[in-house]
Formats: C-alpha cells, structure tokens, sequence
C-alpha cells in the first residue's frame, strides 16, 4: 500500500487521520517527539488510544520515529531516512504551535514558519520523484479578508491583517510552500482547514480547540455562579466556519487517492455555525445564563462579565466574523460528504464535549483530550 508520512501525528486532526489510514491499510510513518514523560511511540499509543476510546497494539503498517521538527535531518540517522523515503510518500506536516498571542510569538514563528522550512528541507533533500509534500492550513490564514477566500496563495502581510499572531505565521508557511513550488519545484500543496469540531455522527467531541475552549470557561463560570446571567460580546448572527472531524478526515483520506490534487483546497463546510447555536446550546446545558450583546464596551461589565471577556481572549476575535471561502477547486477532486453543521449537531457536540470533557475532571491532558491545550 502506499506510504503515507505524517508529522505532528499525536495531535488531534492527524492520530484521527492516522486511524483512518491504519484500518485502510496504508503504510503509515508516524513522526512524534517524545516529551521526556512519554517516549514518541506511547505517545502515539495514547493518542490512538483516544481516538478508539480503547488501548491500541500498534500495528505492523505504523511505524513511529521519534523526530526534532527543527533540528537539521529531524535528528534522525541517514539510516532511518533512506528507510521512511525509500519510495514514493505523500507526506502531511501537521505540526504547529496552535497559540495565538503576543507573548508566544517566537515560538509560534519558530514552529509554524521554521518548521515548514526545515520539513520541506528534509523531504526535498529524501523524498522520490513523485512524493508530495502537503501542508496543513488553516482557512483562517484569511486574516481579515472580506468577501470570499479562494484557493489561491495571497501574499504575506503584516500582523494587522490578522487576528492574531496564530494566523499570521500560518499565511508565511502557505508562502514558504508557493516559494518552494516556484523556484525549487517542490510538488507542494496546502491544504486549508477550518476550525475542526467533534463527529457529526456521532456528536462525539473530544477537542477543546475554538468554541469547546469557549464552552470549557463558561462551563467553568457555571459551576462557581450557577443561576447568573452575564452579558458577552458576541454578534449572534456572526458565522464561525467549523468541519467536523470525520468530515475533514474523509477529505483528507480522498485526497491521498487522488492523483492529481490542486495546490490548495479549502476544507471547510458548506454551511457557517452561526454564533447564536453556541449560545442557545450553553444556555440549554449550563445554569448560566449568556445574552450576547455585540457592542458590549469593557467599561460597562460588572466583575463576571469581565471573567467571561478574559476566557474569550482567543475566541472573542471571532465573534463578528463573516467571511466565506471558495471550494470549487477542492469540488473538482473531493466528493463531498455530509457536513451538516446544524444548530442541533452544535448542540450535541457542546453536550457530548462538557459531559465528557469538562465534567470528567482529574484525568491526565495527555487523556483527556489530545492536543489543542494551548489556551
Ligand atoms: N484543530 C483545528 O481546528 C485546526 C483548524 C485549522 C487548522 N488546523 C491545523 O491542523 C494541524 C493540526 O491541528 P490540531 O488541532 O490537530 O493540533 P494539535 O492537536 O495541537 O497538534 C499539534 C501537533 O503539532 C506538534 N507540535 C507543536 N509544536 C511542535 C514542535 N515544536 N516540534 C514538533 N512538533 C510540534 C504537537 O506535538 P506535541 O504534542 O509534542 O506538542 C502536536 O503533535 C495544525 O497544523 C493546525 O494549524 C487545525
């Protein structure tokens, strides 16, 4: 079967990816680092462990290689990468500082900008003739665009452009491919994701990332001020593109079948979440009381809704954003599935998430829920 490289492959997106990968038959490298507690392969364990809410045995078509993103050769020996590039690979950087603020700045450069460097490095300098190198992006590299995303490379720009320095560094690395393509003929691609939420199956979400880190905090408040109510500065009828997992998963297995992909798709839904579902499904399963008021000034909170404005620092940026994104080029290879983002799959997801997740307190990050716990 054919090969297929994933970094990053403990996070959320790629282990759920990897699963897929696994039952399909693929030959799977896992590139992980080990964080001193754990070694790359449990790591992997666990976060596979996760994702079938069982402990796994890995099996004979994964092999996992304890890597360092920014190291020259990913620290790994001549050996090992004549043996992860001995044939032809489709290879999926995921890895990425997924913080957003001023202060974690360096890192977000250093990991989201850097990283892309030196992975594109490495694979150009091992990879055979037809591998592809893919980036994972975010559809939110759109920054503040108005009107409609398309699937093309836009130039680099300044950090106003963006809401945060997360977006910023994740437009550079789209650049850091469209450079290679050009001058080097890197066979690249980035593939842009929106913000990825639980099943919509299955309701099943075990991600706190976005709207879930905005439901964990007020499912936080909750618990210490039950029956209060608390204004927050939120447009109702602002839109939040969300795919839910198995979605974006089943676009992710689509693409490595496809021979001839564009270089960047947007996978996102079809249909915004508006922000008025997330509050109507909070205010359904919290005793707390959220009235979205959207020109709600910082001066005018009393002390808990100041508490609420704090734990939005992240989501706060995106509660009056209307951008839509074009996928007619990703139309054109992917077929598409049912990415139903209903006010009730919304509901389910919150429900599942804050009985699950939030309530199930004491358990280990590494368990709880894998990556995204950056904020
Ligand atoms: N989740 C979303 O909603 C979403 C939306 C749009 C785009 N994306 C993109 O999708 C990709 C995966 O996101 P995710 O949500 O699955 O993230 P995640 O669970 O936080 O996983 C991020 C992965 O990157 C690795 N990583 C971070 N810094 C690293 C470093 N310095 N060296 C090596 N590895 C490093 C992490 O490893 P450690 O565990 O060792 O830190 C982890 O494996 C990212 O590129 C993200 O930008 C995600």
């Amino acid at each position: 079967m054919k090969r297929i490289i994933v970094n990053g492959a403990n996070g959320y997106v790629a282990s759920n990816f990897i699963n897929e990968l696994l039952k399909k038959n693929y030959d799977v490298i896992a590139l992980v680092r080990g964080n001193g507690k754990f070694s790359a392969t449990e790591r992997v364990e666990q976060a596979l462990a996760q994702v079938d809410q069982k402990p796994v045995k890995l099996p004979d078509n994964l092999t996992v290689y304890n890597y360092s993103l920014m190291e020259e050769n990913f620290s790994l020996s001549e050996k090992q990468l004549e043996n992860i590039f001995d044939r032809d690979v489709d290879y999926f950087h995921f890895a990425a500082s997924l913080k957003y603020d001023y202060k974690s700045k360096e890192e977000i450069y250093s990991t989201n900008v850097e990283g892309v460097e030196n992975s594109i490095g490495v694979f150009s300098k091992h990879a055979k003739g037809s591998s592809r190198f893919f980036l994972v992006g975010t559809a939110y590299s759109c920054g503040h665009f108005k009107g409609i995303f398309e699937e093309k490379f836009y130039p680099d720009e300044d950090i106003s452009a963006f809401r945060n320095y997360y977006e910023w560094s994740k437009r550079l690395a789209e650049n850091v491919v469209r450079k290679k393509i050009e001058n080097n003929g890197l066979k690249g691609y980035v593939i842009r994701l929106s913000q990825v939420a639980g099943n919509n199956l299955t309701g099943e979400t075990k991600t706190d990332y976005g709207i879930f880190d905005f439901a964990k905090r007020v499912h936080s408040l909750a618990k210490r001020y039950p029956g209060k109510t608390v204004r927050a500065k939120i447009a109702p009828e602002g839109i939040q593109n969300l795919i839910p997992l198995n979605v974006a998963v089943d676009y992710l297995m689509q693409t490595v079948a496809v021979q001839k992909v564009p270089e960047i798709m947007n996978f996102v839904a079809d249909t915004p979440v508006k922000n008025r579902y997330i509050i109507n499904g909070l205010n359904k399963l919290l005793p707390l009381k959220i009235v979205p008021v959207p020109d709600l000034e910082h001066s005018e909170m009393n002390s808990l809704e100041r508490l609420m404005a704090v734990g939005m620092s992240f989501t706060g940026n995106y509660t009056n954003v209307h951008i839509r994104f074009d996928t007619s080029r990703r139309d054109e290879v992917i077929s598409r599935v049912n990415d139903c983002m209903d006010e009730e799959t919304v509901y389910r997801m919150l429900e599942y998430f804050i009985q699950n997740v939030c309530e199930k307190t004491g358990r280990k990050k590494e368990t709880l829920s894998v990556g995204n716990n950056n904020h």
